[in-house]
């Protein structure tokens, strides 16, 4: 019997769900992966034919974000470009890379850590040290002090992250350059600052009667070093999914209003969940004066909304929530806070993806989930818990097109180049950029997540 997308089933046959590397190459060949328990809804569809091609294809091609990405992501200028990786790790199979990592692995021992994101695929998560979110990676980074080399499963602003909190004899590789992220790129430092003048130019720089400055500049962790130094030049952070409400809160402490930048979807639903009105929430389109608003708009504002979204957290909609629950009126709904604000309010709740792990372990067994968020996290938390049923809200496959670009292959060439005392695709932040990042990113760390599952976004 050939293993579906879902959970439910397994326990019969004992076989492990599989991964959506297997579950794309499956549908590619026109063999719908059959769900072996009909009572779930099976992915049977994927956002692109392309997705079933090797990621250095795109080494090849025109720089661009690949397979589910939106029209409307374009890459900037300037964007680390990945060369072509050699034939051979083009060429070998599955176990001949799996002997060679695992060589290289033991050679370099304790000088190495491989740390790897939720979103990666089950082929690269097998030799990663460290699993987590972008907040427990960045911690992550700082727990091995004696590994001369990091190498980070993840995205380009997560490494640079890393670079920045590990010490300076640390290097760390990022196994392809082209993992970017679509969501970062939305807003660069030539923007912000623009924006940053207009808003100067409104609202002054002298603080309130009660010490508030105008404005406080907070950056999700998903944008580049650049705009983290920005923060912490001007008395602002950096948040992450799972601390983004502390943050949040500590900004409007120390300001009259904060300018939360690049992701809209997470700085809206935060602000929501802290009681600020959606009016006092404007959204600043960089390619108009004033963001597209009126001064007295961003006067009374709160929160000024960047205009920056996820390709793949946009996919999910009601209609898919209201769906699940049709089919299982006892469905517990769980998105992630990059989904539309609709979204998040129709889900019973919301929360970084350590958050839905957290919630899903926790869960009584017997429990049906579904999740929001990216698939290949879906699926794995589906393989780690057969107790329940869980299934993605999007049936069309669609993983993170960038975190997909790490592949073995890459972490093959990477670990054996370091072997020989190489390193490949190294990630630096000058320290011209990394001091100032580094005081909005200390802050960040000392903003903790409140405790997990219960400081989720909950409408249930
Ligand atoms: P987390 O902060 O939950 O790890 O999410 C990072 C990310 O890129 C989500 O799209
Ligand atoms: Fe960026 Fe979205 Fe991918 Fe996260 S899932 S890394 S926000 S493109």
């Amino acid at each position: 019997m050939r293993p579906g997308l879902s959970s439910a089933g397994r326990e019969d046959s004992g076989d492990k769900l599989l991964s959506i590397d297997e579950t794309i190459q499956l549908i590619r060949i026109g063999e719908p992966p059959a769900n072996q328990n009909s009572s779930l809804p099976a992915a049977t569809s994927v956002c692109s034919t392309a997705l079933a091609d090797a990621p250095w294809v795109f080494d090849a091609q025109e720089p661009g974000y690949g397979p589910g990405a939106s029209m409307h992501d374009m890459l900037p200028a300037g964007s680390p470009q990945q060369g072509f990786l050699p034939q051979e790790y083009r060429q070998a199979s599955k176990s001949e890379l799996d002997r060679r990592i695992r060589a290289a692995k033991a050679a370099l021992g304790d000088r190495l850590v491989i740390l790897g994101h939720f979103y990666q695929r089950d082929e690269v998560i097998q030799y990663a040290d460290f699993v987590g979110d972008s907040f427990q990676l960045a911690n992550a980074a700082r727990t091995r002090p004696q590994a001369e080399f990091i190498v980070f499963c993840g995205v380009h602003f997560m490494a640079e992250t890393a670079d920045m909190l590990s010490r300076p004899d640390q290097s760390v590789v990022l196994p392809n350059l082209a993992a970017g992220c679509s969501m970062a790129d939305m807003a660069d430092l030539d923007s912000v600052t623009d924006c940053w003048n207009e808003l100067e130019e409104l609202f002054g720089t002298a603080p309130d009667a009660v010490g508030r400055q105008p404005v406080v500049p907070v950056t999700y962790m998903n944008s580049s070093a650049a705009l983290k130094g920005f923060c912490g030049q001007h008395g602002g952070v950096v948040c992450t999914s799972s601390n983004a409400t502390e943050v949040l809160k500590w900004a409007l402490e120390r300001g009259q209003r904060a300018l939360f930048f690049p992701d809209q979807h997470l700085g809206r639903n935060t602000g929501k969940a802290i009681g600020i009105p959606l009016e006092q929430m404007p959204l600043w389109d960089p390619n108009q004066r004033f963001g597209g608003s009126d001064a007295r708009t961003l006067h009374d504002s709160r929160v000024i909304l960047w205009h920056g979204f996820c390709s793949v957290h946009k996919r999910f909609t009601v209609g898919q929530i209201k769906a699940a629950r049709r089919r299982f009126p006892d469905v517990r709904v769980i998105v992630h806070p990059e989904c539309p604000m609709p979204v998040v309010d129709a889900a019973d709740a919301s929360g970084s993806t350590d958050y839905i792990t957290k919630a899903i372990a926790g869960a009584p067994a017997g429990s049906t989930f579904a999740i929001g968020t990216e698939i290949n996290l879906v699926q794995r938390l589906a393989n780690q818990n057969p107790q329940h049923k869980i299934f993605c809200l999007d049936s069309v496959v669609c993983p993170c097109s960038t975190m997909y670009r790490i592949h073995p292959s890459y972490i093959a060439w990477v670990l054996e180049a370091l072997t020989r005392g190489q390193v490949l695709n190294r990630i630096t932040v000058t320290e011209e950029v990394a001091i100032p990042a580094r005081v909005a990113l200390e802050r960040m760390l000392s903003l903790k997540p409140a405790s997990s599952v219960e400081s989720a976004v909950t409408s249930a």
